[in-house]
C-alpha cells in the first residue's frame, strides 16, 4: 500500500503545528507498514506573497495528484486588506470546491483527563462525543450574485444563501449513515422559520429520514442550538447543518471541549479528502512556539481512519495523545494549575514518544 499526501501549511501557526503533524503520520505510517509520499505546496497568505494567488495552480495540481491533504492554516492580519478575489481564505475555498469535499466532519470529543479544561461544568461535558456534519461547498459562501457596489449615499453589500434539493440530500445522506454508526440520532439544525434556504433543507431531511427509520431525528433552528450546546451539549451526538451554521457551531462546540487546539476535522468528496485543524492561523501566538498541535495530529488520525482505511492506527494516535494528556502534559490553551506546561514541538514529541 502506498499513498501520496499533500502538505499545505500556510500562514501564521500553520506551519508549527503541521510539522508535528508530520512526524506523527511518518511515524504511524511507519508503523503499518504503509508507504506514504509526501510532497509540500504553497497556500494562502504566503502563496499571494510569492506568487500572487493564494492557490497557485501548482498546488491545485499537487492537491488532485493526492490521496489526503494535510492543511494547516491560511490568513492573517498582513493580508487583512488585499481584494477579496485573492483573500488567503479564498485559496482554501476554492481548494474545497474544486475538490468537491462537500462533506466537512468536525468531532467534538471531551478527553478524559481535560474535563476541567472546558469552560463548562464537568457534569455537563464529561463524557461528550459529538460530530458537526457541515455541508462546504455551497451556501452563502458560494452563492451568486455577491459583491459590493456604489450607490448613492453610500454602498450595498450582496451575499446570495443558495441550496439546492441534491446538495442538501447528499450531506444529509451521509449525516444519517454517520448517526447509524453512532449512537442513532441526529440533529438538523437550521433557521426555517426565516430562510427559504432552511424550509428546503427541513423538507429534504422529512424525506431522507424515511430510508432511516431507526434514526431518531429532530429539527433545531440555529440560535436554540448554540444555546443548547452551552447549556446541555450532551443532548447532541451527530448535527448535520448548512456551510455558514457548520462553521460557527463547530468553534463553539470545539472550545466546549477545552480549546479550539483540540479540533481536528476531515474533508470527504468524491476521491481526494483533506484534512486541517478547525482553527485559524492563531495570529497572535504565531512563532511564539506555544500553538497547541493536537488538532492537528488528530486530523492526521482522521487522515488514516478515512483515506488509509487504518482505524486501528488512527485509534492508536488518539490513544497516544489521551495519554500524554492523562500524564499531566498540556499547552498553554488548555492549561490548568498543577499541569506541566509544553511548547508545541514538545507536545508533538511526546505523542510521538507514546506512539512508539
Ligand atoms: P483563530 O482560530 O486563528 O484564533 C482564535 C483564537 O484561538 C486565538 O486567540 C488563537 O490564539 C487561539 N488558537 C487557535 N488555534 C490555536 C492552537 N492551535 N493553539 C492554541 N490557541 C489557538 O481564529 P481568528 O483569530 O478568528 O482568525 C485568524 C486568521 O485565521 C484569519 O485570517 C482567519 O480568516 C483565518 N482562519 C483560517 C482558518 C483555516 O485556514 N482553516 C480557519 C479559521 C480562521
Ligand atoms: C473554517 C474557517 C474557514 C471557513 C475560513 C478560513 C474560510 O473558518 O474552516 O472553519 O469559514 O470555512
Ligand atoms: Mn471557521
Amino acid at each position: 500500500m502506498s499513498f501520496r499526501v499533500a502538505v499545505l501549511p500556510g500562514d501564521g501557526i500553520g506551519p508549527e503545528v503541521v510539522s508535528q503533524g508530520v512526524e506523527v503520520l511518518r511515524q504511524a505510517a511507519a508503523m503499518a507498514e504503509v508507504g506514504v509520499e509526501l510532497r509540500s505546496g504553497s497556500v494562502g497568505g504566503c502563496a499571494i506573497d510569492a506568487a500572487g494567488d493564494p492557490l497557485p495552480d501548482a498546488t491545485l495540481q499537487l492537491c488532485r495528484d493526492s490521496d489526503a491533504i494535510l492543511f494547516g492554516a491560511v490568513g492573517g492580519p498582513k493580508w487583512d486588506n488585499i481584494a477579496p478575489e485573492i483573500r488567503p481564505e479564498r485559496g482554501l475555498l476554492r481548494l474545497r470546491q474544486a475538490l468537491g469535499l462537500f462533506a466537512n466532519l468536525r468531532p467534538a470529543k471531551v478527553f478524559g483527563p481535560l474535563v476541567e479544561a472546558s469552560p463548562l461544568k464537568r457534569e455537563l461535558v464529561e463524557g461528550l462525543d459529538l460530530v458537526t456534519v457541515r455541508e462546504l461547498t455551497g451556501d452563502i459562501y458560494y452563492g451568486e450574485p455577491r459583491g459590493i457596489t456604489t450607490i448613492a449615499g453610500g454602498e450595498r453589500s450582496i451575499n446570495t444563501m443558495v441550496y439546492t434539493t441534491a446538495e442538501i440530500e447528499r450531506i444529509v445522506r451521509l449525516a444519517f449513515a454517520i448517526a447509524r454508526q453512532r449512537a442513532g440520532r441526529l440533529t438538523s439544525v437550521d433557521k426555517a422559520n426565516v430562510l427559504e434556504t432552511s424550509r428546503l433543507w427541513r423538507k429534504v431531511v422529512e424525506q431522507v429520514a424515511k430510508d432511516f427509520p431507526d434514526i431518531a431525528y429532530e429539527h433545531m433552528y440555529v440560535d436554540n442550538a448554540a444555546m443548547q450546546l452551552v447549556r446541555a451539549p450532551k443532548q447532541f451526538n451527530v448535527i448535520v447543518t448548512g456551510n455558514l451554521f457548520g462553521d460557527i457551531l463547530s468553534d463553539e462546540a470545539a472550545m466546549v471541549t477545552g480549546s479550539i487546539g483540540l479540533a481536528a476535522s476531515a474533508s470527504l468528496g468524491d476521491r481526494t479528502a483533506l484534512y486541517e485543524p478547525v482553527h485559524g492561523s492563531a495570529p497572535d501566538i504565531a512563532g511564539t512556539g506555544v500553538a497547541n498541535p493536537l488538532a492537528t495530529i488528530l486530523s492526521v488520525a482522521m487522515l488514516f481512519k478515512y483515506t488509509f482505511k487504518l482505524d486501528a492506527l488512527a485509534e492508536r494516535i488518539e490513544a497516544a495523545v489521551e495519554q500524554v494528556l492523562a500524564q499531566g502534559y498540556r499547552t498553554r490553551d488548555i492549561q490548568s494549575p498543577g499541569k506541566k506546561l509544553l511548547g508545541t514541538a514538545e507536545m508533538g514529541r511526546f505523542v510521538l514518544e507514546a506512539l512508539s
